[in-house]
């Protein structure tokens, strides 16, 4: 059953409704993009062990904290906090958090949409690739069968070199992006995730297998499970909580939003689970989709942010029906940055209808508006204003470009801050029964969330926090 008029007057039409779009915010460029990238800079199975780790001692207790504020606050990120402190008779000053986390949303998108327009930039280049292969009588060619391995690289930095190109990307996402939103709970986002979540899980699995198949398979296995502690250090610490907390969708107001559409009669404390499950699973995946791949043709793990754009088009070059497994691949990864950008928005969005009153389309292109104009300055520092160091005078931010800068800000501050609040509000300052009842737990189990989220999670973000970031801060690493 529908639940009843939660922020914007709507509600998900089941509870495998929510689940989808829940797990769809979740699983994103941050499980595909993100995480691979991350586990190949870091050195693979340390950082792998720390980001599960932070998964479940952090981001699954924080995952049922949100989802259950949402439900109970019946609003937005912003208004639910608020109802919470309200009927725990606490000051209703908590909002704040859930209003940081909105500006996290906000300010994730700006960037987040940039990265889904270099997606749909491969979704262009694979299937012309792949209609070129078929007209020349080889549907099962490897990718960009006619170039030179050296030169394929460059599509990026061609894309990157092209202002016109890249913004048209990232202009072409966002309205997708917004016009979904703009459809509303039922008709655009439960829709868009009914469709894409079921067919991202099958592309994954089928070219998971095909890695399997034809890659370094016990290599990628390795490389990801067998942990070398002298890789760890604060900073990689961090850096895998900041992750797992994005990939979570956790601290930035999408879960706390799509908690506000979920009825009454449905359990959060399993569902909360299937959100993290999913999430972790398709992160690992993607990495023993990704990495037999890079270890078949032999290239660099730790290539950073380019791994996936330009180590994999050179690794599908040298594979059997590289250029259909390509497309597929790039396809898959544009699912899942799409269900998650509509959750940035979403959250966004929800609040500011309630705060000024408008329509959901006018919030939505407005707000979504303004997001593609911010975007437009991280794109453009990876061009002309490449030199632009916006947070120059903090330490930690002194070598960081536009794009850089957004990305970090949130990932190393705001969200572990967030995160933090959220977890001290609902560990100490809400009230125990309603917490309790509104997460459907009983005896040991609600006590070992309480545990987790009223100590160990602001324990640990807060020992993090202190040891990686301060001193970077400040400028004392
Ligand atoms: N979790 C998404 C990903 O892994 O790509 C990103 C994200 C979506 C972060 C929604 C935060 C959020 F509220």
């Amino acid at each position: 059953m529908a639940g009843p008029a939660a922020p914007t007057g709507e509600g998900w039409s089941s509870r495998t409704a929510f689940i989808l779009a829940a797990v769809g915010a979740a699983v994103g460029l941050g499980n595909i993009w993100r995480f691979p990238t991350l586990a190949g800079e870091n050195g693979g199975g340390a950082f792998v062990l720390v980001y599960i780790s932070c998964i479940i001692l952090i981001g699954l207790p924080m995952v049922l904290s949100e989802v259950l504020i949402g439900r109970h606050g019946r609003s937005d990120a912003f208004h639910s906090v608020v109802k919470v402190a309200e009927d725990s008779n606490v000051s209703k000053n908590w909002g704040i958090f859930g209003g940081i986390g909105i500006l996290n949303a906000f300010l994730i998108l700006t960037f987040y949409s940039v990265v889904a327009g270099w997606v749909m930039y491969y979704v262009g280049v694979m299937s012309v690739d792949l209609v070129g292969a078929i007209f020349s009588g080889d549907p099962f060619a490897g990718a960009l069968a006619s170039e030179n391995p050296e030169t394929i690289p460059s599509r990026m930095t061609d894309l990157f070199g092209n202002i016109p190109l890249l913004l048209g990307m990232h202009t072409l996402f966002m309205v997708v992006s917004i016009w979904i939103v703009a459809r509303g709970v039922t008709d655009g986002i439960e829709k868009a995730a009914t469709y894409l979540m079921p067919t991202f899980f099958v592309l994954l699995v089928l070219i998971t297998l095909y890695g399997a198949f034809t890659g370094e398979f016990a290599k990628a296995l390795s490389f990801l499970f067998t942990p070398d502690f002298s890789k760890l250090s604060p900073a990689v610490v961090n850096d895998a909580l900041g992750q797992a907390l994005f990939s979570m969708s956790v601290a930035s107001a999408a879960l706390i939003t799509y908690g506000g559409y979920v009825s009454r009669e449905t359990n959060l404390a399993p569902t909360a689970g299937m959100i993290a499950f999913a999430d972790t699973g398709v992160a690992l995946l993607a990495g023993l989709m990704i990495f037999p791949i890079v270890f078949a043709v032999g290239l660099d793990v730790a290539a950073g942010p380019t791994l996936v754009f330009q180590s994999l088009p050179i690794a599908f070059h040298n594979m059997p029906a590289g250029s259909l497994v390509g497309l597929l691949f790039f396809v898959l990864i544009f699912f899942a940055a799409l269900t998650s950008s509509i959750s940035l928005l979403e959250g966004v969005v929800a609040w500011a209808m309630r705060r000024f009153e408008w329509g959901r389309g006018f919030t939505a292109w407005l707000v979504g508006g303004v997001i593609f104009l911010i975007g437009i300055a991280c794109a453009l520092s990876l061009n002309v204003w490449s030199d632009i160091r916006p947070l120059g005078f903090i330490p930690l931010f002194e070598d960081k470009n536009i794009f850089d800068a957004i990305d970090d800000l949130v990932s190393k501050i705001l969200l572990p801050v967030t995160a933090f609040l959220t977890a001290v509000f609902i560990g100490w300052r809400a009230d125990k029964k309603l917490v309790k009842e509104e997460t459907g737990l009983e005896g040991a189990m609600f006590g070992l969330w309480r545990f987790l989220i009223a100590w160990l999670a602001p324990l640990a973000v807060a020992m993090i926090f202190v040891f990686a970031v301060f001193p970077n801060l400040i400028g004392q690493g």
